[in-house]
């Protein structure tokens, strides 16, 4: 990834943090997106390569926000080679019957329409380059059910008619554009999906999920960032268009 220019989203996250990390280790500048100026400062201190960090605050639906980023990544670096749009959320936790509409519809609009908007907004730049990666952040609750996550299974299944569709219009501009799914990752998503489910003991939400993983451990994000740097590198030059698992086995049953 030398010399070469990322966006990240959801930046100040376990996925995101651990991304910045390893593209920054792979010899990529990294353009990093968050929602909290404060957590996006104390992030580009902690990676500690100011030549290499640029970053702005973008909330997942503001599609002012994520044009800006764009174009504020292109006149600071020149170029975006890759995106990795990680921003989600799993929003709360309940019987699909107990939703409101709000709710059901916030967890769509960030994990639905902020990658869409990353999608509209970031592979302009890429058809004039003739090149670049996208790759989405979807789950194995996009291709498998996840009682309690009604909404969020939903969205991450919607992720990957996104990602479909935006390889079939943009494969003849040079550009790939992917989805990766994790498995369960040790994250604060998992943690508060967890303290929903059951507050009291949340680790027993662990144990019962962890039945369900053939190599009964959780991802860890470190885990998740090799596939996001094979999927973003030419060394996946002819992966396009589908969904990419790391998630243990999870999926497999
Ligand atoms: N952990 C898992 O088990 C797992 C499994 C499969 C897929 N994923 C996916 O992986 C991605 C990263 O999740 P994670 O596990 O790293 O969780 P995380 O630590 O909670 O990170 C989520 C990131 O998204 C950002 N975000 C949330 N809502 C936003 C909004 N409205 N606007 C802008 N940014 C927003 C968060 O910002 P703040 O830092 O300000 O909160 C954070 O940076 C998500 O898309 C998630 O669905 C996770």
């Amino acid at each position: 990834m030398e010399d070469k220019v990322v966006l990240i989203t959801g930046a100040t996250g376990g996925i995101g943090t651990a991304n910045a990390i390893r593209f920054l280790d792979e010899g990529a500048s990294v353009f990093l997106t968050g929602r909290s100026p404060e957590k996006l400062d104390t992030l580009a201190k902690k990676l500690n390569k100011p030549a290499k960090i640029q970053s702005c605050v973008v909330e997942a639906i503001d599609e002012a926000a994520v044009e800006r980023s764009i174009t504020q990544c292109l006149s600071e670096f020149g170029r975006v080679d890759s995106i990795i749009a990680n921003a989600g959320t799993e929003g709360k936790v309940q019987a699909l019957e107990e939703y409101s509409v709000e709710d059901f519809n916030r967890t769509l609009l960030v994990n639905v329409t902020g990658v869409w908007l990353y999608l509209k907004h970031g592979l302009k730049p890429m058809r004039d380059q003739k090149s670049g990666s996208f790759v989405a952040i979807s789950s194995g609750a996009g291709s498998v059910g996840f009682p309690g996550l009604c909404p969020y299974s939903a969205s991450k299944h919607a992720v990957n008619g996104l990602i479909k569709t935006a390889c079939l219009e943009n494969a003849n501009y040079g550009i790939r554009v992917n989805a990766l799914a994790p498995g369960p990752t040790d994250t604060r998503m998992m943690e508060s999906v967890g303290a929903q489910i059951n507050a009291e003991d949340p680790a027993a939400f662990k144990d019962m999920v962890l039945t369900s993983i053939p190599m009964q451990r959780y991802a860890t994000v470190e885990e998740i960032a090799n596939l996001a740097v094979f999927l973003a590198s030419d060394e996946s030059s002819f992966c396009n268009g589908a969904v990419y698992m790391a998630d243990g086995g999870f999926t497999a049953a």
